[in-house]
């Protein structure tokens, strides 16, 4: 089997910020509550004449640059993104377009703030059978447009922006590249965080009333969110043949800088090596994972042959982990 090994990362944020002092003249609330319950100061807020296809496109752009690669190289793209800029057709489409590219195999994937790990896992399993060379993977979200600014339990946590990889084909001598990845799906809290009024369900008559804005129950999720995430970087983490102490950086899912200190205390990981973005940028789904993992790379901190493990949660309720030696 060839090796998918990441040959280039990438990341945007939009320019907009929104502080916490600005939601507080939006809703009741105040920065120490979001600070201490969340560890979010600030998120990106896309501009109005911004969609997920322009996140994608910018992230995408350093991606390829990052790896000396142009849009005509690649063999497939995937972007992960649960806010698409129409319902149909895929983001896909209209980057593969925008990028330049041959009339490869372009989709979308949607699975929430796992999306990012599906893509890569799904990507990878292209590369190692030899199939495609130069794969691009996108997570990409507009949170901002799904949320209610009238609901402080969900306002102050959401951003947007995107990330993005491209993995390529090595030979399998090499000790770098994906090495294992679990997903997993628990259908019984779907409606633990869903966005009502939208798709084939809007006209029954009781979607109709809602508005098309995230709704969820955060308590619930975040206990659901720990448990799974450190369930799921044990499971990933046994398949492959490792232990805890081997990995150098876990780069998480950022939700909640609480869950992510949560899973590290379970995980019996030390703090440092937990990646978090989550001060700046909050939570913008399927992108932070790739976000994060950029700005680790691009500050030194992620070293070629390290090992990482790519861990999250998000609505469905799905999770899952990816393992990798960057
Ligand atoms: N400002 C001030 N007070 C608030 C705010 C706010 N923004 N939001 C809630 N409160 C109040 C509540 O009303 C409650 O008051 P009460 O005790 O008088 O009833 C109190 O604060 C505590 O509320 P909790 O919900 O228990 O607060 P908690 O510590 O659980 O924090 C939070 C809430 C931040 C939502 C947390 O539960 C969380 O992060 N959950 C995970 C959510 C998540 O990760 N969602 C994304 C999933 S990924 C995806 O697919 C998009």
């Amino acid at each position: 089997m060839y090796k998918a090994v990441i040959s280039g990362v990438g990341s945007y944020l939009p320019e907009r910020i929104l502080t916490n002092q600005d939601l507080e003249r939006m809703v009741e609330t105040n920065d120490e509550w979001i600070t201490t319950r969340t560890g979010i100061s600030e998120r990106r807020i896309a501009a109005e004449t911004e969609a997920t296809s322009d996140l994608a496109y910018q992230a995408a752009v350093a991606a390829l640059q990052d790896a000396g690669l142009t849009a005509t190289d690649l063999d497939m793209l995937i972007v992960a993104t649960s806010t698409p800029d129409y319902q149909l057709p895929p983001v896909a489409s209209l980057l593969q377009h925008r990028l330049g590219c041959r009339p490869i195999s372009a989709f979308d994937v949607s699975v929430t703030c796992i999306g990012f790990i599906s893509a890569m896992e799904t990507a990878s399993q292209y590369i190692q059978t030899g199939k495609h060379k130069h794969i691009l993977v996108v997570g990409a979200d507009a949170l901002s447009r799904i949320t209610d600014y009238a609901d402080r339990t969900t306002c102050i946590l959401f951003g947007d922006g995107a990330g993005a990889a491209i993995l390529s084909r090595a030979e399998p001598s090499t000790d770098q590249g994906v090495i294992h990845a679990s997903t997993h799906s628990a259908g019984e809290h779907f409606f633990s965080l869903y966005v009502p009024g939208t798709g084939s369900r809007q006209m029954m008559p009781e979607e109709a009333a809602k508005k098309g804005k995230i709704i969820m129950e955060g308590r619930k999720i975040f206990k659901l969110a720990v448990t799974s995430m450190s369930q799921t970087v044990k499971e990933t983490l046994e398949a492959s043949g490792y232990d805890q102490a081997d990995l150098d950086w876990v780069i998480p899912h950022q939700a909640n800088q609480r869950i992510i200190e949560a899973v590290a205390h379970n995980l019996e990981l030390p703090l440092e090596k937990m990646v978090s973005t989550i001060k700046y940028y909050g939570n913008n789904s399927a992108a932070t994972i790739p976000v994060a993992m950029d700005t680790a790379i691009r500050d030194g901190r992620i070293k070629r042959g390290d090992l990482v493990m790519l861990v999250a949660f998000g609505g469905g309720l799905v999770w899952g982990s990816l393992l990798l030696r960057y």
